[in-house]
């Protein structure tokens, strides 16, 4: 047998079809990429973000330095290479990204505060499972060039908006502020004195993350390591006053806009460019990947990636796939897998002809026009208009093109209307346009 191919493990097709994977996931069919693609452009567009495509491919030291050498991420998750003494990544995500872009095209000098949103793929070489992929999609925000504390709770508050237009309603939203490098420094100091001590009853992990980043520690979704912590120091208490204060305005502007949320001192989040605020977005029905988005400020990011001048600034990220599984688990509607208006079956090789030809003058009109492609039988052809659910059918043979007229069936209803052929594009626009209002 000859060799046939598979796609690589954690990476997945979007067919025009739904189907179920290995691992019992459905997996959206395009029409519903589309439509939830659509939706985050239109709350974008609303809440006046402008787009920012930025490449797949980056320089390794983007990453690492942007991300961060500690983080799991770049320790263990890049797939990254080296081609002709040049070192490439493929994006583990697009913050990083964004700022080197800001600050290679000196987004600044376009004025004031840059509101950008994106929508791509990503890659980190995690252990594939439920809601967690190599090759998996974000969309999210960076808002560069302000700290200013209404920033960031529009910042979240578009992101609410996006689950909420699409009918996710079932989610918790948990917020932090991380205070600045320097105090986090002292307190990191402190949590690690706290929990040397503990070093033996803690997992493989923890003990890994206590050496090489503590702060991580307080991420163990371990109970017996949640107990430790109970009395551990509290970051809140080592923030300077300006960083409660700028924390206290977030919560404030919040509490205005009606976003709800818990706070968290645990959150931490697994990249090392935040400070100040974070947040993370979780959905009760994602399993251990329980997180649907996250983010924060980052405002000592630009200076990381060679920038003279700071460039506060705060974004989000969330992950498509995990947000069709909370779709799927609010059983949120959604559209349909799009149909034909019409399909037009040809009888004979005069016919064939000229549904071909008309196909095209009908589809310049602006209609969705179906026709077979390889001259089966009308039965054939009638099934295959059935399969796609085309709204009309007609049938072409010699009888009608002596006549010039064509028979235009509406499926649904079985309802027939003889149609002269120099009134049909009208007539079928006409028909077409009445059945989407
Ligand atoms: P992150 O928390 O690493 O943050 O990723 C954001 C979201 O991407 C996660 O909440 C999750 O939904 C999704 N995600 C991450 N890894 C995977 C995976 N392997 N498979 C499926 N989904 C995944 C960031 O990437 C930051 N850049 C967010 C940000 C923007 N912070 C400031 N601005």
């Amino acid at each position: 047998m000859s060799q046939t191919f598979q796609n690589i493990k954690g990476t997945f097709d979007i067919l025009p079809d739904p189907y179920t994977d290995d691992g019992g996931t459905r997996i959206a069919p395009s029409a519903e990429w589309r439509y939830v693609e659509a939706t985050v452009r239109d709350v974008m567009a609303r809440y006046n973000f402008d787009e920012i495509r930025t490449p797949i491919l980056e320089p390794t030291a983007l990453v690492a330095r942007g991300v961060g050498e500690a983080t799991d991420i770049v320790q263990k998750e890049m797939f990254a290479f080296e081609r002709s003494d040049t070192q490439y990544v493929l994006r583990p995500e697009i913050t990083a990204p964004v700022v080197r872009s800001y600050l290679q095209h000196h987004l600044d000098q376009r004025g004031g505060v840059q509101k950008l949103f994106y929508i791509g793929p990503c890659f980190r070489a995690e252990q594939p499972q439920k809601g967690r992929y190599r090759q998996f999609h974000q969309f999210g925000v960076e808002v560069l060039g302000t700290d200013d504390a209404r920033a960031d709770a529009e910042t979240v508050a578009v992101m609410m908006a996006i689950y909420d237009e699409l009918g996710i309603k079932d989610t918790r939203l948990r917020m932090n502020t991380l205070g600045t490098p320097d105090r986090r420094e002292e307190y990191v100091h402190a949590l690690r004195e706290y929990l040397e001590p503990y070093a033996d009853e803690l997992s493989e992990t923890s003990r890994r993350r206590l050496k090489r980043n503590p702060l991580r520690v307080l991420d163990t979704k371990l109970d017996h390591e949640q107990a430790i912590l109970q009395d551990a120091p509290q970051l809140i208490d080592y923030v300077s006053d300006e960083s409660r204060a700028h924390y206290d305005r977030v919560q404030r502007f919040l509490a205005d806009l009606g976003v709800s949320y818990v706070e968290d001192p645990h959150l931490v989040r697994g990249l090392d460019y935040y400070t100040e605020t974070t947040f993370e977005l979780e959905s009760p029905d994602l399993g251990a990947q329980s997180a649907l988005a996250g983010g924060g400020r980052y405002d000592r990011l630009a200076e990381v990636l060679g920038s003279e001048e700071p460039v506060p600034a705060i974004g989000f990220a969330a992950g498509m796939e995990r947000l069709f599984l909370a779709l799927d688990a609010a059983e949120a509607e959604r559209p349909g897998l799009p149909a034909p208006d019409v399909f037009i079956a040809a009888l004979g090789e005069e016919a064939e002809q000229w549904v071909f030809r008309t196909t095209q003058e009908l589809r310049a009109a602006g209609l969705h026009v179906a026709l077979d492609l390889k001259g089966r039988s009308l039965k054939a052809q009638m099934r295959e208009a059935n399969r796609q659910e085309a709204d009309y059918t007609l049938i072409i043979g010699g009888n009608e093109l002596e006549a010039e007229e064509a028979t235009v069936k509406e499926m649904e209803s079985g309802e027939q209307e003889d149609v002269p052929f120099a009134e049909l594009s009208t007539v079928l626009l006409d028909k077409c346009r009445t059945e989407h209002e």
